[in-house]
């Protein structure tokens, strides 16, 4: 039996920890033998659960990059403008990567992260989670087997969710896009990158795009409106309070996502969810904070061949991140709305309905992208222990030419025109 697939956690947040599950449910095949994270608690938290000696654990990644080579592959799960430096040490260091998405938060440094991967020998996957997920791959395949004819269209909705673009865009972690990235590289990276695969090898010529960040501004505070909502005389009323999102949710035993992410330093309860919101960014009124990425945001894009696509992201709707997807061919429609997939053929007039499997073992969540998660890095640790690249559906070139698409589109929005692509001109 081969011996487990041996890493090391760089970043031991909230992806982190996600992606460290799997050596739970399959220690046979993976193990977590480091761990990077100045953050105390995150760091011990994963050290308990992997039993990771001390001299294994470390308050920054260029500890890690000092030692010898001491494991297989590293996850890289720091923040977004953390990708670049740890992912071209590590993997000159001959460490597989597997690198949390967005790859890298200019397109320099992308191109500087595949070519030394490349130059190193070393295998990189990116957290486009999506592609993992076995619906997205059944569309994939649909499509390949000629089910809809040619592909014309493809129309692709990102509906983030009014609570969850609060959460994130407006008082958390992707909220400023000079200490993240702008949000379409943020949030919708892993739709352009959908596009790109479901496009198959045809390559995007022209792409322009509109967007902006409307609402969560201080014009649009209501009168009588404090700064922090626990101190907020109007709060009722306001769909965005930090109580209804935080507070409401653990009071009621509800301790997971975003309440979990919300108490740095301990775990989730009622005590400490109050103090967050009363001293941390997370208290703070929608309309007084430093955010500044779109909240809503279209792209057009025209493929080689005449294929187009047309994309939305709108932080304002009922739906988390439920993506919906049209793609119309010139036999048939796919469609998916979150539920169900299914095909209308337009010579016979019927539709197919179709069902992927969606269980996964142990504690990845069956919610959100946990599913997707889980098939990502069992994609990747099997593609380290048999030195299988093909086993990897995110590879370092495919995501590069999918980040480069988002660049093109946010430099389109940028500058009110077309973008030819691969060029710099109208
Ligand atoms: N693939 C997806 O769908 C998906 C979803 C959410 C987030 N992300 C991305 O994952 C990354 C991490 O996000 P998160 O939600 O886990 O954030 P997080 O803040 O929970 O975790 C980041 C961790 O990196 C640690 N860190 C900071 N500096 C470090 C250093 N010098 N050395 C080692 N560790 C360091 C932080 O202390 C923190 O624990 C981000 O780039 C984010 O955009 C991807």
């Amino acid at each position: 039996m081969p011996s487990p697939v041996k890493v090391i956690v760089v970043g031991a947040g909230s992806r982190g920890q996600t992606y460290s599950d799997f050596a739970s449910i399959h220690p046979d095949r993976m193990q977590v033998v480091g761990i990077a994270d100045p953050r105390p608690f995150a760091r011990r938290k994963l050290q308990e659960r992997y039993k990771v000696a001390d001299e294994d654990t470390f308050d920054d990644w260029h500890c890690v990059a000092k030692r010898e080579k001491f494991a297989d592959a590293v996850f890289i799960c720091t923040p977004d403008r953390l990708h670049k430096d740890p992912a071209v040490a590590l993997a000159k260091k001959g460490y597989h990567i597997l690198l949390e998405k967005p790859m890298a938060v200019t397109e320099e440094d992308c191109t500087e992260i595949t070519e030394t991967c490349i130059q190193s020998g070393v295998m990189l996957v990116v957290c486009h989670v999506l592609r993992y997920d076995p619906t997205i791959r059944k569309i994939k395949e649909l499509i390949d087997s000629g089910a809809i004819g040619d592909i014309i269209h493809i129309q692709h909705l990102e509906p983030v969710g009014f609570y969850h673009f609060a959460h994130s865009f407006v008082r958390g972690n992707w909220r400023n896009e000079a200490e993240s990235s702008f949000a379409l590289l943020a949030k919708s990276c892993h739709d352009l990158d959908l596009i790109h695969h479901w496009a198959g090898g045809r390559r995007c010529i022209k792409v322009s795009s509109f967007g902006s960040l409307s609402h969560f501004q201080r014009e649009n505070k209501p009168p009588g409106a404090a700064n922090r909502c626990l101190d907020c005389s109007v709060e009722s009323d306001c769909p965005y309070s930090a109580k209804k999102i935080y507070l409401d949710r653990v009071k009621m035993g509800f301790t997971r996502w975003p309440v979990s992410v919300i108490c740095s330093t301990s775990i989730p309860d009622i005590e400490s969810v109050t103090e967050a919101l009363k001293a941390g960014p997370y208290g703070r009124c929608v309309y007084e904070c430093d955010n500044d990425v779109c909240s809503n945001q279209v792209v057009n894009m025209e493929f080689e061949g005449g294929l187009t696509a047309s994309f939305t992201m709108v932080a304002f709707t009922e739906e988390l991140c439920l993506r919906k997807t049209s793609i119309c061919g010139s036999r048939g429609e796919l469609s998916y709305n979150g539920h169900e997939l299914r095909v209308f053929d337009f010579l016979t007039q019927t539709s197919t309905k179709y069902e992927v499997d969606m269980n996964v073992p142990g504690c990845f969540s069956k919610a959100g992208h946990g599913v997707a998660d889980y098939h990502l890095v069992d994609s990747f640790i099997s593609a380290v222990a048999s030195g299988d690249p093909l086993l990897i559906q995110s590879g370092a070139k495919e995501t590069l030419a999918s980040h480069r698409l988002v660049f093109e589109a946010e430099r389109a929005r940028l500058e009110s025109r077309v973008v030819l692509c691969g060029t710099n001109c109208v």
